[in-house]
C-alpha cells in the first residue's frame, strides 16, 4: 500500500500504513575538544558526507559550549540538530560555570545531555540533580539526552539491572516520554576499546523501555561505538541509536557511523 509519510522531529507519523517509526538519533558528544577553528574546519570535511543521509535519522552534534555558534552560524547548519552537554534548571541566576536553556535556544540548540556518567564520577552529580535538568530542559523545549549506566563492578556483581532500574525511576521521574532520549552508556565501556556485546546491550535498552512504559521513546547506546561495530548495534531491536565519543572527532569516522546499513 501507497503510504504518507509525515516527518516531525523524532518520529515518522505514517497514516495510511498506521504506524509511527521511531527515528534513530546519530549523536556525537565532543567533550571538551575542538575549538571553533577545529569545529570549522571538521564541519567543512563532514557536512558534504552526511547531505544524502537516510530520512529515518537524525545526526546530532554535542560540541563544547565555545563551539555552538560555529555551528549555528554555518551555512549548512540543516544537516545537523546541536546538543548542549549540560543545562541548568533555571533560566538565570548565581548559578557560576552552568549554563541555561535560554541562552542555547538562542543559538539553535535542541537537545542537551544530562547525567552523563563524567560529571556524575567528577562532579558528584545525584540524580535528582539529573532530574532537574531534564525536567527543565522539557518544559524550556529542549529534547534531555538522558544518561545511565553501570560501573564494571557493579556488572560483575550482577547488579546492573537495579542500577538501571534506580537512575531511570529517580532520573526521569515526571518527565514526558515523548520528547526524551535515553543513553544507556555502560561505564566500563567508554573510552575504553571495550564495548558491550550489542545483546546485552540491547537487553537493558528493553528493561529501560519496560520501566518508562512508552514504547516510542527513543534509547541510545553508547560506548566505544566505531565504525566497525555500528551496523551490528543499529540492528538490534531496541536501540534507537548512538551516543558517540572518540569516534565522533573524526569526521570520516562519525560519517560512517551516521550512514550506518
Ligand atoms: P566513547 O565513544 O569514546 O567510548 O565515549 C562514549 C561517550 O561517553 C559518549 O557520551
Amino acid at each position: 500500500m501507497n503510504s504518507w509519510p509525515i516527518q516531525l522531529n523524532l518520529y515518522y507519523y505514517d497514516f495510511l500504513g498506521d504506524s509511527i517509526l521511531r527515528k534513530s538519533v546519530i549523536a556525537g558528544n565532543w567533550k571538551m575538544h575542538m575549538t571553533c577553528a577545529e569545529a570549522k574546519s571538521y564541519l567543512q570535511e563532514f557536512i558534504p558526507l552526511i547531505k544524502n543521509i537516510k530520512d529515518d535519522r537524525k545526526v546530532v552534534i554535542a560540541p563544547p559550549f565555545t563551539a555552538i555558534s560555529t555551528f549555528s552560524n554555518h551555512s549548512d547548519f540543516d544537516y545537523l540538530d546541536i546538543s548542549s552537554q549540560n543545562i541548568h534548571w533555571e533560566d538565570e541566576g548565581a548559578f557560576t560555570a552552568e549554563i541555561s536553556p535560554k541562552m542555547l535556544l538562542e543559538h539553535g540548540v535542541s537537545y542537551a545531555i544530562v547525567g552523563h556518567s563524567e560529571p556524575r564520577k567528577y562532579f558528584s552529580e545525584s540524580d535528582e540533580q539529573i532530574n532537574k535538568r531534564a525536567v527543565f530542559a522539557q518544559s524550556s523545549g529542549l529534547t534531555p539526552i538522558v544518561c545511565v549506566g553501570e560501573t564494571l563492578e557493579q556488572r560483575e556483581r550482577g547488579e546492573a539491572d537495579r542500577v538501571i532500574t534506580r537512575q531511570v525511576e529517580q532520573g526521569l521521574e515526571n518527565t514526558n516520554p515523548s520528547n526524551l532520549i535515553v543513553a544507556y552508556e555502560p561505564i566500563w565501556a567508554i573510552g575504553t576499546g571495550r564495548t558491550c556485546e550489542a545483546k546485552d546491550a540491547n537487553k537493558i535498552c528493553s528493561l529501560i523501555r519496560k520501566l518508562i512504559g512508552f514504547d516510542d521513546v527513543i534509547i541510545q547506546y553508547g560506548g566505544s561505538v566505531k565504525p566497525n561495530n555500528i551496523d551490528e548495534i543499529m540492528s538490534m531491536s531496541d536501540i534507537d541509536g548512538v551516543l558517540v565519543g572518540g569516534a565522533s572527532l573524526d569526521p570520516n569516522s562519525f560519517a560512517r557511523i551516521a550512514n550506518y546499513q
